[in-house]
This record gives structure tokens, sequence and C-alpha cells, in this order.
């Protein structure tokens, strides 16, 4: 039986890992952009590194990771964090987009490396109201046994241990999947989400 733990620090490569064969509105993202670190390094492997302690991990019982979510219980000073400690290592390691590969994805690895870059991208008109965000991802294998769920409800209950009132997502409009995953869960859209970049918020209790 799979079982939803904590991260530790050994389990950093499976997070990246797990992030990259999902990245692609919700379907692996291997080769999709001319280097595969890219994902893992905008959208996963900061959180671990500025929130371990709000990241939770499944766990499939011989100790191989398959789904995580990952939160920042306070997007503001992430965004600062980001800035500080991430930002300027990203973009020394992705300078330009390298060679274009047979995917010719939506989101362009161009616009993939900017949002790497540029952590204001992640300040929302709400944030004072939905301070937290996260980011959630399962391995084919785990999805639709209600693991997304669980893992949510682990994240709620622990920013609402910290006092914080709401969280937020951001999702790829392509992703219909996600979108009703998180509507059956109780996610409302917040004012400021437009139909090319949805956000959703829901309350931590
Ligand atoms: C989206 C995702 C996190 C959902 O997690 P999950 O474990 O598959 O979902 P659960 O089994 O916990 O489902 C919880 C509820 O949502 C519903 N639901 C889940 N996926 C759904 C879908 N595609 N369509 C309709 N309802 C869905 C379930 O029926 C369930 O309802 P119930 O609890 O009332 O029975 C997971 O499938 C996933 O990681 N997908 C690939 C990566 C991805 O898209 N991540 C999100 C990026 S924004």
């Amino acid at each position: 039986m799979p079982t939803i733990r904590r991260y530790r620090p050994e389990d950093r490569d499976a997070v990246a890992e797990v992030c990259l064969r999902t990245a692609a509105g919700g379907g692996d993202a291997t080769g999709v952009y001319s280097d595969d670190a890219l994902m893992p390094e905008v959208y996963a492997l900061p959180y671990v590194g500025y929130a371990p302690d709000l990241a939770f991990v499944i766990d499939d019982d011989g100790g191989r990771v398959g789904g995580y979510v990952l939160g920042v219980a306070d997007t503001a000073d992430f965004i600062d964090w980001y800035a500080h400690e991430w930002a300027p290592g990203f973009r020394a390691r992705h300078p330009s987009p390298g060679p274009p590969t047979a995917h010719r994805p939506a989101y362009t690895e161009a616009q993939l490396i900017a949002d790497g870059g540029d952590p204001e991208r992640m300040r929302i008109a709400e944030l004072d109201a939905y301070p937290a965000h996260l980011h959630i991802d399962l391995l084919p294998e785990h999805q639709g046994k209600g693991l997304g769920r669980r893992l949510i409800d682990t994240l709620r209950a622990q920013l609402a241990d910290r006092g914080v009132p709401a969280l937020h997502l951001g999702l790829d409009p392509a992703n219909t999947g996600a979108r009703a995953f998180y509507e059956r869960l109780g996610f409302h859209e917040l004012p400021s989400s437009r139909p090319d970049a949805p956000l959703l918020g829901i309350a931590t209790r």
C-alpha cells in the first residue's frame, strides 16, 4: 500500500523525475525540451529547497517516490528567496534556449526559461488572501486512487496549523483532468484567473 510521508533530502532526484514525467499537461515531458532538467528546476526543485517541511511524497512501498505535493506558505517570501537564492543560478545554467526538439510545445522553451528566471510571475493579485501555493503531481500508476486528494488534505492541514488562511495554484489550461480534480475538491476560480492562465484557490479549512 502506498503511503504519504514527509519529503526527505534523498528524495530530491525522484521528485525531479516525477515532475518531468507529468509536466506536459499532466503527461510525460521527457524530451519535450532540449534539457530535461528545465521543468523540475522551475516547478519542483526550488520548492524542496525553500520549504522541505511543506513537501509530502507518496512512498510506493518499495521506497520509491510516486508523487508529491509541494507547497509554500507565503508566496511573497518565496518570491524573495527565489530571486536571491534560485534565479541567479538558474539563469547561469540556462542562459538561452537549446536547439528545438521535434515536440514544439505550446509552452515554449524560451518561455519556460524566462519563467524560471522571473519569480515575479508568481505575484498574483490575490496574494494577501491566498498567500500559499502548491504543485501536485502523481505518476500514472498512482493516479485515480484518492492519493491526490489525500496529499492536498495533508498540505491544507499543515497550512491551517500555521495560520495560513488559503492557498492558490496555477494550471495549464490544456490540463482538463487536473481542473476537474481541483473543482471536485472545492477549488474555485480566482478573480484574476484568465482562460490562458487559470488560477484556482481554496481555504485551508
Ligand atoms: C491531477 C492529479 C493530482 C489528481 O490526483 P488523483 O490521485 O489522480 O486524484 P484522486 O484519485 O485523489 O481524485 C480525487 C477526486 O477528484 C476526482 N477526479 C480526479 N481526476 C479527475 C478527472 N480527470 N476528471 C474528473 N474527476 C477527477 C476523482 O473522481 C475524485 O473524486 P471523489 O473523491 O469524489 O471520488 C493526478 O491525477 C496527477 O498528478 N495527474 C498528472 C499531473 C497533473 O496533472 N498534475 C496537476 C498539475 S496542475
